[in-house]
């Protein structure tokens, strides 16, 4: 019988590139965007436009229920654009459980200027991001990959790692920190 993290190392072991490869050309890797705001929707259309099932999560329930009725609250986004979706199997959920099912988690949510514009200072506030990834990091598995706005801070780097968990993680093989 196979202890936790000997079933994690096989898990990981098993998503090889070739894999991951054959399940993007398959159209069978699960991907799911968070944050379906202006970047995260188009993203979102785009993948279902390829053939993948796609989960779209987001914190504002209004925006989950309208997005489920194929209703659009983008300007240029044709509701016959998220009908199209649908039928491609995407859905929006409010549901973090959910990641458990995906492959690929896509972080879309905001990240405003912390620092003051006029005096130069274009540092981001990542509060947004960080929630997001301490409300994932629960349900992540083995072999998934997580993908954030690129962090560039070494400190913050570190920090939102220790607080979301996910240097555990990566070193468990439990997930994957690209950002
Ligand atoms: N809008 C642009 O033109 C643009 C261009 C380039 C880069 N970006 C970057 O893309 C990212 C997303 O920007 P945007 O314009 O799409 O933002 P947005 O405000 O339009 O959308 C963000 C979405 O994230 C959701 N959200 C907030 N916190 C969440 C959480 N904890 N969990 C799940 N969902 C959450 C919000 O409800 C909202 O639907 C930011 O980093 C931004 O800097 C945006």
């Amino acid at each position: 019988m196979l202890n936790a993290t000997e079933n994690s190392s096989m898990a990981v072991a098993e998503m090889t590139l070739d894999s991951w490869i054959e399940r993007v050309e398959r159209r069978t890797l699960r991907v799911g965007i968070v944050g379906l705001g202006y970047v995260g929707l188009p993203l979102t259309l785009l993948f279902a436009e390829q053939g993948f099932r796609i989960t779209g999560l987001d914190i504002d329930p209004e925006k989950v229920a309208k997005l489920n009725r194929g209703e659009s609250y983008i300007h240029r986004i044709e509701p016959e654009h998220l009908r199209a979706a649908q039928r491609a199997g995407f859905t929006a959920t409010n549901d973090f459980a959910s990641v458990a099912a995906l492959d690929v988690v896509l972080i879309c949510v905001p990240t405003p200027l912390a620092g003051k514009r006029e005096t130069g200072d274009h540092t981001p506030d990542m509060s947004f991001v960080v929630a997001t990834i301490e409300a994932l990091a629960p349900h992540l598995r083995a072999g998934q990959l997580v993908k954030a706005r690129r962090i560039r801070e070494r400190r913050k780097r570190s920090s939102l790692r220790r607080s979301s968990g996910m240097d555990a993680r990566c070193s468990a093989g439990l997930g994957r920190w690209t950002g």
